[in-house]
């Protein structure tokens, strides 16, 4: 079967790069990316140094495949009407409320889809799970299409997205795999080979893996589950070099010289962020518990206290500096980002470690290159308004020129290029990304 219009709904930070990049290889298909949210889809229609998110290298891209096979649209039913192929990108944040609250994945979203694809479909479809989602998740969706339809044939197929925010171009340009999950009948075949053929048009064939639905599903929840978990290992033993006078990063590069570890995701930090590691992971917990795994359950779940526990420990490391109180202590949070070449600051460990200076009574000036003030105070809407004054944002101008003794100490929270040229002179630096040093925690940036 030979796709030639395509349609995802979703265009946020998996959306929006992976159907730019598909245009872009395959420019006799057209691609067209829907989302509830207008404004995401004017700007992804306005100017390429405004669209809705950072990436490096994805303007360019954009700016080659958009209006040419790459639309973005509000006009969701004419999308789905026209497109052979639907790809589910959406949201699957953690529930906050009901069975599952705190930790199972909230499928909401996936279910809306599934009803409107089965609300405008005249034809038969192939739906791609691309959104990461529970297994057995394209049991439901299939469920919920078959309810709302009659007389159309809707295969469900699993493609999780592995790339990595700051590096998605690359990481979809070259990636280590594609993963495509499908039915072994007949038509859960053809629907695999139809996506394979897509992929194969920029992706070498070997490093397109075809699998089961459920093998699928739950690669991806196992991979962002792995990944963190180193994170969490290395940054576990952090606090025992600390207190043992080992250097953190000496031992990381002791330890990931080993081949059989290798050097990658081993560097101590102020713990992980972002949408997906801590949500997968609760989520992975959530099913083993489900399931009555209740020991795998725990294993997974200390990842993330783990993390939590990093990210009070970094803050904790500023307050002990000042004698437990910050009344009056101005302090200046660089990154807010929840890593570097990224706008997004969905669980960046810089809020929670806001809020902790915070409440303790400092005064936080923020810097970050993409982050805007709008979305940092956003992200701290949780806190109370009062201290909604004392946050600032500063330019990448100011942030060059800033007067040094304006500040009581430095936190490095997110690892921009940026930040690495910056000189503190006898400021006293925390630094996220060498969170340890023992008492050394005065010291020139590059030195
Ligand atoms: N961000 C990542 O690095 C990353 C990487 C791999 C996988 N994922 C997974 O991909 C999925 C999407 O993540 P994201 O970061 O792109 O999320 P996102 O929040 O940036 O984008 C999701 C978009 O879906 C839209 N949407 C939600 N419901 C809709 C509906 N019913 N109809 C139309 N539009 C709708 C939202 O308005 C939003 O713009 C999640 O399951 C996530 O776990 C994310």
């Amino acid at each position: 079967m030979k796709i030639k219009n395509i349609c995802c709904i979703g265009a946020g930070y998996v959306g929006g790069p992976t159907m730019a990049v598909i245009a872009l290889k395959c420019p006799h298909i057209n691609v067209t990316v829907v989302d509830a949210n207008t404004k995401r889809i004017e700007s992804w229609n306005g100017p390429l140094e405004k669209i809705p998110i950072y990436e490096p290298g994805l303007a360019d891209v954009i700016s080659e495949a958009r209006g040419r096979n790459l639309f973005f649209s509000n006009d969701l039913k004419s999308a789905i009407e026209k497109s052979e192929m639907i790809f589910m990108a959406v949201n699957t944040p953690t529930k906050t409320e009901g069975e599952g609250e705190g930790m199972a994945a909230d499928l909401r979203y996936i279910e809306a889809c599934a009803k409107d694809i089965a609300k405008y479909s005249k034809s038969d479809k192939i739906v791609v799970e691309k959104s990461t989602v529970p297994i057995r998740t394209a049991e439901k969706i299939k469920e919920i299409l078959e309810e709302n339809s009659s007389n159309i044939h809707f295969e469900i197929i699993s493609n999780p997205e592995f790339l990595a925010e700051g590096t998605a171009i690359q990481d979809l340009f070259k990636s280590d795999r594609v993963l495509i999950g499908g039915d072994e009948t007949e038509s859960g075949q053809k629907a695999v080979q139809a996506l394979v053929d897509i992929y194969a048009n920029w992706i070498p064939k070997e490093k397109i893996l075809t699998t089961n639905v459920w093998s699928s599903e739950l690669a991806k929840l196992a991979s962002n589950s792995m990944l963190a978990q180193r994170i969490s290992s290395v940054n576990s033993l952090s606090a025992l070099c600390e207190k043992t006078g080992a250097d953190i990063d000496e031992l990381s590069k002791a330890i990931g010289m080993d081949h059989r570890i290798g050097p990658k995701f081993l560097k101590a930090s102020v713990g992980f962020g972002g949408s997906c590691f801590q949500k997968d992971i609760l989520n992975l917990v959530y099913l083993c518990k489900y399931y009555g795994l209740d020991e795998v359950a725990e294993y997974w779940h200390q990842v993330v206290k783990i993390n939590d526990y990093q990210k009070d420990r970094f803050a904790q490391k500023i307050i002990d500096h000042f004698g437990g109180d910050l009344s009056g202590k101005t302090i200046a949070i660089l990154g807010w980002a929840f890593k570097a070449n990224t706008n997004d600051s969905r669980e960046s460990a810089s809020i929670m470690i806001s809020e902790t200076l915070l409440q303790c009574g400092a005064k936080l000036i923020v810097f970050d290159p993409q982050v805007s003030l709008k979305q940092i105070l956003s992200d701290l809407k949780n806190y109370k308004s009062s201290f909604d004054s004392n946050i600032y944002d500063l330019n990448k101008k100011d942030l060059q020129s800033f007067d040094k003794k304006e500040f009581d100490c430095v936190a490095i929270t997110t690892e921009w290029d940026e930040f690495k040229k910056l000189n503190f002179g006898e400021l006293p630096l925390f630094d996220g990304r060498r969170i340890i040093a023992g008492n050394k925690i005065t010291y020139k940036i590059g030195s």
